[in-house]
């Protein structure tokens, strides 16, 4: 028989401890519904990354972004203020700005040249005359919250009283500022799409470590396993490793330097990924029930002619760790729509992360549900 989407959610228990939890059930991963229900709660309310405060420092500058299936823009204007905006145009909602990043004077639709300013009001409406009761003034772009920390930009779909720093919280605010990240610089950025669940990924990169030894033989060659700490803030986990070089395998330890490798994930789906010098970032985007596009951007202190070859083998050490994790999502997806599965159990030393993942999400499904309802 076909469960309700409410029996669905309420047949995970947030309650339990770890030593007693459940992970999230396999149909969460697999209902289409589930995916609906998150675009309206999860990514709607949570203050999403969409792009990185480097590509919009000038006036002109913009960047676009599809957040919750909504296309997104945001533009610094001429009087530098940063503004978000739904991309979409108040004539007959074509995608207004159609590149991903770029410079412009002003924006213009595409299909009947619609133009509105970079302050997001409607300028030129061709052909337009004899239009009665339009008020040009009331149809700018519609706005949408917009707020930047250390090196990214985020939004909020939703407006509600939460602010981007009460989102982060204070305690990785200030861990964070303690990296220094404005000495780091951005050199590339790289997409991947995984045939998975958007929580397969942030799974698998929160289980403590506990797939490294298997999976990414190079990667555990330069982390001390058995030193891993898994710390849970309100809505982040931090997954910390001393970086070891005694024993290294070649090309892995010739990239991961300094004493210990830092792995942030900000809740639900944004990850920074930090070595002494080096960084980078994954923002985990769902694009269907199965299809999950992964965005990389990658930073160092040092971006030099001199050391650009170092920096590329950094990249590509990056990549063959993510190339051995796109093949064990597709895995898990298949596996998670076995009717031999249901849900599993956590370890208590290692799956930490995981455990504070589902319950926050059980949190947003659940509350999103019950105001739809109500
Ligand atoms: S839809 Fe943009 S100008 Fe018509
Ligand atoms: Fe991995």
């Amino acid at each position: 028989m076909k469960s309700s989407i409410k029996e669905t959610i309420e047949s995970y228990n947030p309650r339990a401890p770890l030593e007693e939890a459940w992970t999230i059930p396999a149909k969460w991963y697999i209902d289409p519904q589930i995916i609906d229900l998150e675009r309206r709660t999860v990514f709607t309310h949570s203050w999403q990354m969409v792009g990185r405060a480097d590509q919009v420092r000038e006036p002109g500058q913009y960047i676009t972004h599809y957040l919750a299936g909504e296309p997104i823009l945001v533009v610094r204007g001429s009087d530098r203020v940063l503004r978000g905006f739904f991309n979409v145009c108040r004539h007959h909602a074509a995608v207004v700005v159609t590149e991903c990043e770029g410079r412009a004077n002003n924006l213009r639709c595409p299909y009947h040249g619609w133009t509105y300013t970079l302050e997001g009001e409607l300028k030129g409406t061709p052909d337009f005359a004899g239009v009665c009761h339009f008020d040009r003034a009331a149809n700018g772009l519609v706005q949408v919250e917009t707020a930047v920390w250390e090196n990214w930009v985020f939004v909020k779909l939703e407006s509600d009283s939460v602010s981007l720093d009460d989102f982060l919280g204070a305690h990785l605010i200030e861990q964070m500022r303690r990296l220094n990240l404005e000495k780091l610089h951005w050199i590339e950025r790289r997409h991947y799409t995984l045939e998975c669940n958007w929580k397969v990924f942030v799974d698998n990169y929160l289980d403590g470590g506990y797939h490294v030894p298997h999976l990414h033989k190079g990667l555990d060659s330069v982390l001390d396993y058995s030193q891993y700490t898994i710390e849970n803030g309100e809505r982040f986990c931090l997954q910390s490793s001393p970086v070891v070089t005694a024993g290294a395998e070649a090309q892995t330890g010739a990239v991961r330097g300094g004493e210990r490798a830092l792995y942030y994930w900000i809740y639900p789906n944004f990850m920074i990924n930090w070595y002494e010098g080096v960084m980078d970032t994954n923002l985990v985007c769902p694009r269907g029930i199965d299809r999950t596009e992964v965005i990389f951007d990658f930073y160092f202190a040092d971006i030099s002619e001199q050391v650009r070859e170092h920096n590329i083998a950094s990249i590509n050490v990056g990549q063959r760790i993510q190339s051995e994790d796109v093949a064990i999502c597709r895995s898990v997806q298949r596996g998670l729509r076995s009717r031999g599965y249901t849900a599993g159990r956590l370890s208590v030393r290692r799956e930490a992360g995981e455990h504070l993942f589902h319950r926050l999400l059980h949190k947003d499904l659940k509350a999103g549900l019950d105001s739809e309802m109500s």
